[in-house]
């Protein structure tokens, strides 16, 4: 069967494009673009720039190619992900917030870049947080309004591989059908627990109301979840969507894989501050290669990996390269830092023995026959539990109430009264019931920094997670929150109560080290590589995404975003995506 597969997909990438595995098979040509990551953004790049077929376009990736790879192609196999050669392994730094614990932080290492390796959750965020983003950048192209046409051109909704009915699911009116990257609702592979939480939202109402499309920019209340993941139930990635095998047949697109960026550097023979070459060296040899790029270097390398390379490139804090005996190219202390991310926490509830039909599939994550069978099921004919990621068809974002103690102290640090304070996650696992409180409006803050001057060395990863009072606190809201959810009357004999480890906390400070032991990250960092409006004292990037005081050198990724949204990320960095690639064709129309 993995055979089957393999010839299927090998069939369809047959010896149409220009991707090179090793820097020395790169041609000697003069590159209009040069584009440093081909992960959810880059890939969104090289797609647009090549449109115009005079603009030759490299893409430089870490990982290796995304085609074939079983993890990323079949949403069910996404957790075998996590700690291969498509994840750069990385770990934060202890975390004064988690009781000096430190936690795996995933990140695709592999063309398509995380959106090859992540849950696949597709949501856009309210409209809010786009209203905030023209507001905080001065530039009202990033409004809700303005980014519509962006949606468009990234969303093309498809129907289920399963065919149920989904009339009542979603709002038809904000979707897209002609964008790239495919959209579906949830299989019909769990219809009694999603009966269940559909009851106990009609039970409770309030907060956990029925949403009728929480992508509508108005996400709050219980909601059925919209996933990347085609119609014939394979992931639907920025690699396999924007650079499709129509794409990758362009002859002025090249990627080459497997291949390092150390730095960016100033452009020999260039005036003021002129940065449009990267050097680029494959991680098995010491080889290293500068190209330059007539128009542009623009650069996708992520919220790690950008940060990474602009303080290799001696763009930082002057005192910090100082202290690394790197040369400062441009002082600018901004970069690296406001790394926001989600903290996630999960909360298991026990089910009592047949309460609810969970189908034949409970014992999938344990039982590799059951594996094999559903391995089998999805090469066939696209059935069965591998269709979908994990068992999640609902989330809920929720406010702290106006009048609540948390708020009274800290404000509303939301973008508005249409966002939320809380996600949860709701969904079964292995025959247990499962909510993942997540506090999408975060107010700590962390850093992306180095600890040496070997662009190989991993960077130092400081979410500061629960830093601020405000996190910590309202997690506490979301689990409680979650636990009320749970107790709505259709529960009654089905849950049990909770279990793992907050099940036997009782005191406060039982609670509160429970928590800080077994938060998560929600993976979903932005902001180390902040946009901020033309002349302001702090930022890396104005509002065009052009890197402050350079000229030739962009920025396109999660890092440009200055407040985390309160949403899954990859939506908003196919937005950041999609219109920088509209900017640069302007800016370079000839
Ligand atoms: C496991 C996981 C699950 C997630 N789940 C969801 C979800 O369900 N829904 C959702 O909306 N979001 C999810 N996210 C977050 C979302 O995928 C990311 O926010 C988004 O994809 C980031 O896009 P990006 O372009 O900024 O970075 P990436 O897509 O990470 O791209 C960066 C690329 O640059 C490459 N790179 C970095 N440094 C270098 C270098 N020095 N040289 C060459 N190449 C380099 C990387 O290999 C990578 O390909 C998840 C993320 C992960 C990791
Ligand atoms: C991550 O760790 C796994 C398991 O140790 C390893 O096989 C893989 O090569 C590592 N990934 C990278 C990018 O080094
Ligand atoms: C599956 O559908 C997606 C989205 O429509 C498409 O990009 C992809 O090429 C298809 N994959 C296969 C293997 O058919
Ligand atoms: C972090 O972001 C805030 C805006 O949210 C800004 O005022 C501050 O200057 C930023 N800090 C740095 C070091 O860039
Ligand atoms: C898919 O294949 C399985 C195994 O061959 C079969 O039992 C099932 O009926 C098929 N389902 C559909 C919808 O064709
Ligand atoms: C907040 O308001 C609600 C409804 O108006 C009320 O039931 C609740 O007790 C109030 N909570 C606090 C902390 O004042
Ligand atoms: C909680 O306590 C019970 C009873 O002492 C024990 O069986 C269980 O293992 C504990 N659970 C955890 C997660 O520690
Ligand atoms: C919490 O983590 C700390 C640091 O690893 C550890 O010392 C402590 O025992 C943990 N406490 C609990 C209750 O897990
Ligand atoms: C930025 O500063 C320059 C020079 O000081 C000025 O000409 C320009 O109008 C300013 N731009 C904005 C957006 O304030």
């Amino acid at each position: 069967m993995f055979l089957r597969l393999a010839v299927v997909v090998g069939l369809a990438s047959v010896g149409l494009c220009a991707t090179y595995g090793t820097i020395k098979d790169i041609p000697n040509i003069k590159w209009d673009f040069i584009i440093a990551g081909g992960g959810t953004a880059g890939s969104v790049l090289a797609s647009r720039l090549t449109e115009n077929p005079s603009f030759n376009v490299l893409v430089i990736e870490a990982g290796p190619t995304n085609e074939g790879v079983e993890e990323s192609i079949i949403p069910g196999l996404m957790p075998r992900a996590a700690l291969s050669r498509y994840d750069w392994n990385f770990t934060t730094v202890p975390q004064e917030g988690l009781n000096g614990n430190s936690i795996t932080f995933q990140r695709g290492h592999i063309l398509g870049g995380s959106s090859s390796v992540n849950g696949m959750v597709y949501t856009r965020g309210p409209a809010s947080d786009y209203e905030r983003l023209a507001r905080v950048s001065g530039d009202d192209g990033w409004s809700w309004e303005n980014i519509q046409s962006y949606l468009k051109k990234n969303e093309k909704l498809e129907p289920p591989a399963d065919n149920h009915d989904v009339d009542g699911e979603f709002d038809p009116a904000v979707h897209s059908l002609t964008g790239k990257v495919a959209v579906t609702l949830p299989n019909n592979l769990n219809p009694a627990l999603d009966a269940a939480i559909l009851q106990a939202s009609k039970e409770l109402g309030g907060d956990f109301q029925l949403t009728p499309d929480m992508n509508s920019g108005k996400p709050l209340g219980l909601g059925w979840l919209q996933l990347t993941i085609g119609h014939n139930g394979t992931r639907s990635s920025s690699a396999t969507s924007y650079l499709d095998s129509q794409t990758k047949a362009r002859k002025n697109l090249h990627i080459v894989t497997d291949t390092f960026v150390t730095r960016v550097l100033k452009t020999p023979g260039t005036k003021g501050l002129t940065i449009r070459s990267v050097e680029i060296r494959s991680p098995d040899t010491s080889d290293t290669v500068v190209l330059t790029a007539s128009k542009e270097v623009i650069v996708a390398g992520g919220t790690i990996g950008t940060p990474h390379i602009l303080l290799h490139s001696g763009i930082g804090d002057q005192r910090d390269l100082k202290m690394l005996n790197i040369e400062t190219v441009l002082h600018n202390p901004s970069v690296g830092k406001n790394f926001t991310d989600h903290p996630a926490f999960f909360l298991p509830f026990s089910l009592a023995p047949n309460s609810i039909d969970l189908g034949p599939w409970v014992n999938l994550n344990t039982d590799p026959a059951l594996q094999a069978q559903a391995l089998e099921l999805w090469n066939t004919n696209r059935t069965g539990p591998y269709l979908e990621p994990t068992p999640t068809h609902h989330l809920a974002f929720l406010r702290l109430p106006d009048n609540s103690s948390i708020i009274k102290q800290f404000g509303d640090l939301s973008s508005g009264q249409e966002s939320a304070h809380i996600e949860i996650m709701l969904g079964v696992s292995g025959g247990t019931y499962i909510a993942v409180p997540i506090v999408v409006s975060p107010t700590s803050r962390g850093s992306i920094t180095i600890g040496s001057n070997n662009p190989f060395d991993n960077p130092l990863i400081d979410p500061g997670y629960y830093t601020s009072k405000f996190d910590i606190l309202a997690i506490r809201e979301g689990i409680k929150s979650a636990v009320q959810f749970s107790e709505a009357p259709v529960w009654k004999n089905v849950i049990t109560g909770l279990v793992g480890p907050l099940a036997n906390a009782t005191t406060d400070a039982e609670i509160d080290t429970t928590i800080r032991n077994n938060t998560l990250s929600g993976l979903h960092p932005v902001g180390t590589s902040a946009m901020s409006p033309k002349n302001a004292s702090w930022g890396v990037v104005d509002p065009d995404l052009l890197v402050k005081h350079v000229s030739g050198l962009r920025i396109v990724d999660a890092s440009v975003l200055p407040y985390i949204p309160c949403a899954h990320a990859q939506v908003p960095v196919y937005v950041v995506a999609e219109r920088a690639a509209d900017m640069i064709m302007r800016k370079w129309h000839a």
